[in-house]
């Protein structure tokens, strides 16, 4: 048989290597797997289908628990397409902080003419808030939030042509990126941002960060700044996040290679700068124009320095943010943590891209609550996984011996590579991750892929339908789970299902009418920011399509929703304003107060959120409570 290395792909089709690499069963075919998936009792199935895999006994959910108990506190709402946020009865919202919101009382308010400046950004919350936690520090609290990135047209929306005119044009754009640390404080049953205070601190592309792990100080990671490869400056475009239990922030970047460009479009790309889709061309953000390292031509190993998770200690405003280079370097969706119960440290990542792949970290130390941290994200193995079609998955190790690269400091740096080179499985673009509070699960949302079934990913590895991809060209996402064996997190296999397979059945009657728990009242598409509560309920938030049109007829706006993970049913908890992504989610301690991100509502020029009339629309978080005081996750 032909191996992928044989194949040249700009010969032969993608289906003629589908054939060569994944000869397809019957055992494949998409119904058995949305048989097998679907649900809890689906789970349970599978299981006992392929019984060889092992130790699965043991973190089975009682049969009691399988009872239709009800778990729900509202009633499904419809779906809409208006240029406000809707919830069920008896839950409210109001705006916590917005885009361009002074910090400081030394900043000023964001003036809608000008959409600010690079001085009145610098003093402001940045924009499309993404991932986030809040974190209880003394008598404070303290919200930690990503902002992603921008939109040409909303920033620089005062300019005619919605680009850049000045320097100090781009300048604005570049601070209103990175990461926000905001004190927040409940007054009179109203919540609000405590300006001035101490602990507010903007971290954006220019704040000085360390580099850690095995990477730290290594040739690749060496710049005319900082020839010592362990002072980096800044992160950019951090989508989802994660926490740590002792009390650090993680802020994962995503699509750092949009903000690199060359002086020469002739300036020839390497195979390594393609594979993370960096290019001669920035995606418009202009840096390079104001900050050389992001000319790859003049300083090619700056975009070596980006592509990590950050870790950040909130309580201390001094402290220097961390590139933990250990968890690798992709497009980090969001990092979950969970601690094995031998102490060690596990961490699942997803790298958002067509056709890559779902990562794990295990640290070598244990973690003791008051005990040293710092080298907990430093020292451990790195996984990628493998999801067979049969229900069954396993970890693969990063090393020097199963790669046949270096070092471990150049898997850290072209982590992608590694994960070629010993076969993982090219996923549906996987988002966040999030491990079941009450149960050894973990679950991923695959947003969708276009090129499933039709193109490799960069690296050429093959996107064969089928397994927990089951679809080709997937328009609506899916959600896999699974389980490590034994409960053990550092296990090397685990089994897998679909817990989810989004679709619109209102429109399609074949595998894009989604699995058996979708239906007309909750349908969506594309799930991406996922997070479990307290109560082991996965809220699931979506950044699709929101034409409600042709193929998404009928599912209008981004919205969130609950999942049960025991019955498997679905409820559409919140529609967001017009073209916003739901992205970014967490609780006050006392879990009475559920702060949601929106981001970039009007993405299109459609939206004057939150304010109205003709305002600019701003990406902000906003509050949730229930009107009766109770507890919402
Ligand atoms: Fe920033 Fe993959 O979403
Ligand atoms: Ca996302
Ligand atoms: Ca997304
Ligand atoms: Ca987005």
């Amino acid at each position: 048989m032909k191996t992928r290395t044989d194949e040249n792909l700009e010969e032969v089709s993608f289906d003629e290597f589908d054939e060569i690499m994944n000869p397809r069963s019957d055992e494949q075919d998409f119904d058995r797997v949305v048989g097998n998936a679907v649900s809890r009792r689906g789970f349970l199935k599978s299981t006992v289908v392929f019984g060889g895999i092992s130790a699965l006994g043991s973190v089975l959910i009682p049969d009691a628990l399988l009872a239709a108990e009800d778990r729900f506190t509202f009633d499904s709402i419809p779906t809409n397409d208006l240029d406000t946020i809707t919830l069920p009865e008896g839950y409210e919202s109001e705006v916590l902080v917005k885009w361009g919101d002074p910090i400081w009382s030394k900043g000023v308010d964001f003036d809608h003419a000008t959409r600010g400046t690079g001085e009145s950004q610098a003093m402001a919350f940045g924009d499309n808030n993404d991932g986030m936690d809040i974190f209880p520090f003394e008598d404070k609290l303290l919200l930690v939030v990503n902002n992603e990135y921008t939109n040409r047209k909303i920033i620089w929306g005062n300019r005619p042509e919605g680009k850049a005119e000045s320097d100090d044009d781009i300048v604005k754009g570049k601070l209103a990126h990175g990461v926000s640390v905001l004190e927040i404080r409940l007054t009179d049953g109203q919540w609000s941002i405590v300006k001035d205070s101490p602990f507010n601190r903007r971290i954006t592309p220019d704040t000085e960060v360390n580099l850690t792990g095995p990477a730290a100080g290594h040739e690749l990671l060496k710049t005319a700044a900082d020839p010592t490869g362990t002072v980096s400056k800044g992160t950019w475009n951090n989508c989802g996040n994660g926490r740590t239990p002792w009390g650090t922030y993680l802020a994962c970047e995503e699509n750092f290679n949009g903000y690199f460009s060359a002086s020469s479009e002739e300036y020839e790309l390497s195979a390594e700068q393609k594979r993370y889709g960096i290019s001669t061309k920035d995606w418009g953000y202009g840096w390079s124009k104001v900050d050389d390292r992001f000319n790859i031509e003049k300083h090619p190993n700056e975009a070596h320095r980006a592509g990590y998770i950050v870790e950040i200690d909130p309580s201390n405003p001094n402290s220097v943010p961390k590139k933990r280079t250990a968890l690798g370097r992709f497009k980090h969706e969001n990092a979950e943590v969970v601690i094995n119960a031998d102490g060690r440290v596990v961490v699942y990542m997803g790298d958002d891209e067509r056709g890559e792949f779902i990562y794990r970290y295990v640290s070598n130390g244990v973690y003791a609550p008051g005990g040293d941290t710092d080298s907990l994200l430093d020292d451990g193995k790195l996984y990628v996984a493998k999801f067979h079609d049969n229900g069954a998955g396993e970890w693969l190790e990063l090393s020097k011996e199963s790669t046949g690269m270096n070092s471990m400091a150049e898997i850290c740096v072209y982590t992608r590579m590694a994960g070629s080179q010993v076969g993982a499985t090219t996923m549906d673009r996987p988002e966040w991750v999030a491990a079941n509070p009450h149960s050894a699960e973990v679950y991923c949302a695959l947003t969708n892929n276009k090129n499933r079934g039709i193109k490799p990913n960069k690296g050429g590895d093959l996107t064969p339908v089928g397994g927990a991809n089951p679809r080709k060209d997937n328009k609506y996402g899916q959600i896999v789970r699974w389980r490590p064996n034994g409960g053990d997190h550092t296990a090397t296999g685990f089994a897998w299902d679909l817990f989810v397979i989004a679709g619109n059945p209102a429109v399609h009657q074949d595998d894009r009418a989604g699995s058996a728990n979708v239906h007309k009242g909750n349908m969506f598409n594309s799930p991406d920011g996922i997070k479990f509560d307290s109560n082991g309920m996965l809220w699931v938030q979506t950044d699709g399509k929101y034409t409600n049109e042709g193929d998404f007829e009928g599912q209008g706006n981004n919205q969130m929703l609950l999942a049960d993970p025991v019955s498997g049913e679905i409820r559409r908890f919140l529609v967001g304003p017009k073209e916003c992504e739901v992205t970014g989610l967490s609780w006050s301690p006392d879990r009475r107060t559920m702060f949601v991100g929106i981001q970039h509502p009007g993405e299109k020029g459609n939206s004057h959120w939150p304010e109205g009339g003709e305002a600019t629309p701003r990406s902000a978080i906003i509050t949730i409570r229930r009107t009766d005081g109770g507890i919402v996750g």
